[in-house]
């Protein structure tokens, strides 16, 4: 039997902390973050909201704005030295977060400045276009619009906003798992963020968007989707943004982030492209549903969070290429409050193998 009992394949069902940052119900498909409603708080269109209801249990003042600004101002030259370096995004994420050094290991907001100027920086310069400075006087999700775009969008900066709010938390998924283990072995935040960085990275976690995209260009017409799909689901190809760990329904978030794409696209900035491709989404999302409901009987398989990101983030103007490290951008959020409750538990994360190999003599 080897250490202890049954194994479970991917830990489905194993709860592993207590946490009185976020509540995933899969069957009601309902998400609370630290007592909010995540519609309520993405209402808001602010980061800062996030950032101090998830740390503090508290709504962000003037001041949140200021300190955050202050550390993308100071966090800018590390950065605007290393765009460039990388070609992925996440990697230069990646990269980022683990030259952090000496006291900044341990400084959250410096993290979080961090996490959004590269993401930021590296959309400007896959464009072609110089770099733009951040201005701190602005609210996170503004001013990293403004580096992208190269001026100022408050539609497109409160849609930004509304996004990250949304995405800052989510009960105990991969990446802020893998951020607790870190955090637990008494390791510093900079590390705990890398390791969230590595597991939002992969395609069954953060890497769906792009993808998402790519396929409703590949579909590119509403009539095109059911053969679409079944041609991928025979090649034997799982369709992205459908299915999730926890949600039996449609992922809560979906339908927060279709209100956001609804403002964004009445505001003077709004693009009437973004109406077409949301129509797109749905249209791909029914057929999705339904062929996955012929395969799987058993097993519900609806839309998650990133049908919606693939179009509001396409419409806020950043490449696709970067919709994973926009996703950290948020996330770092939840990491950094995970690694704080991790840290007061003070116990090692160590979970149990089974060993099934040889022996030996
Ligand atoms: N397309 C086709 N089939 C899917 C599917 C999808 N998007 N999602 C799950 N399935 C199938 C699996 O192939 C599996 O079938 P099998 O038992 O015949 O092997 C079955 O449904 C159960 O899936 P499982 O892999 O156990 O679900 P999970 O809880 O481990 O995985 C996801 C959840 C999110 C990783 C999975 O649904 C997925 O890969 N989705 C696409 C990637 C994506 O959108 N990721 C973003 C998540 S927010």
């Amino acid at each position: 039997m080897g250490e202890h009992g049954p194994s479970a394949d991917g830990l489905e069902g194993v709860v592993a902390a207590d946490t009185e940052l976020s509540l995933v119900d899969g069957a009601a498909g309902e998400l609370v973050i630290r007592g909010w409603p995540v519609g309520a708080l993405a209402a808001s269109g602010r980061f800062e909201d996030a950032l101090a209801l998830l740390w503090e249990g508290r709504r962000a003042t003037d001041d949140d704005v200021a300190r955050l600004g202050a550390a993308r101002a100071a966090g800018w030259p590390r950065v605007e030295r290393a765009v460039g370096a990388h070609a992925d995004p996440t990697v230069a994420l990646r990269a980022a977060a683990a030259a952090v050094d000496g006291p900044e290991q341990d400084d959250g907001l410096g993290l979080v400045a961090l996490v959004g100027l590269t993401t930021a920086a590296w959309a400007r310069w896959r464009s072609g276009q110089p770099l733009v400075a951040p201005d701190p006087a602005l609210d996170h999700a503004q001013d990293l619009v403004r580096m992208i775009r190269g001026a100022a969008d408050p539609a497109r900066g409160r849609a930004l906003g509304r996004y990250l709010c949304t995405v800052c938390d989510h009960g105990m998924n991969a990446s802020t798992f893998a951020a607790r283990v870190v955090a637990s072995t008494g390791s510093d935040t900079a590390s705990a963020v890398v390791a969230g960085i590595g597991a939002l990275k992969g395609p069954l976690h953060g890497g769906a968007p792009g993808p998402v995209l790519d396929m409703l260009d590949a579909i590119g017409a509403p009539e095109r989707a059911s053969g679409w799909i079944a041609a991928e689901l025979a090649a034997g190809r799982r369709i992205m943004g459908m299915g999730h760990r926890v949600y039996r329904v449609r992922d809560p978030r979906v339908a927060v982030l279709e209100a956001a794409i609804a403002e964004l696209t009445a505001s003077a900035s709004g693009d009437p492209a973004t109406a077409g491709r949301l129509a797109l989404a749905r249209a791909v999302e029914a057929e999705a549903e339904a062929a996955l409901a012929r395969r799987k009987p058993d097993r519900p398989l609806k839309a998650n969070v990133e049908f919606a990101t693939a179009v509001l983030l396409d419409a806020i103007g950043i490449p696709r290429e970067a919709f994973t490290a926009t996703f950290a951008v948020g996330r770092v959020a939840g990491w950094i409050a995970h690694v704080a409750e991790q840290r007061a538990v003070g116990r090692l994360i160590r979970p149990a193998s089974r060993y099934v190999g040889p022996r030996q003599g």
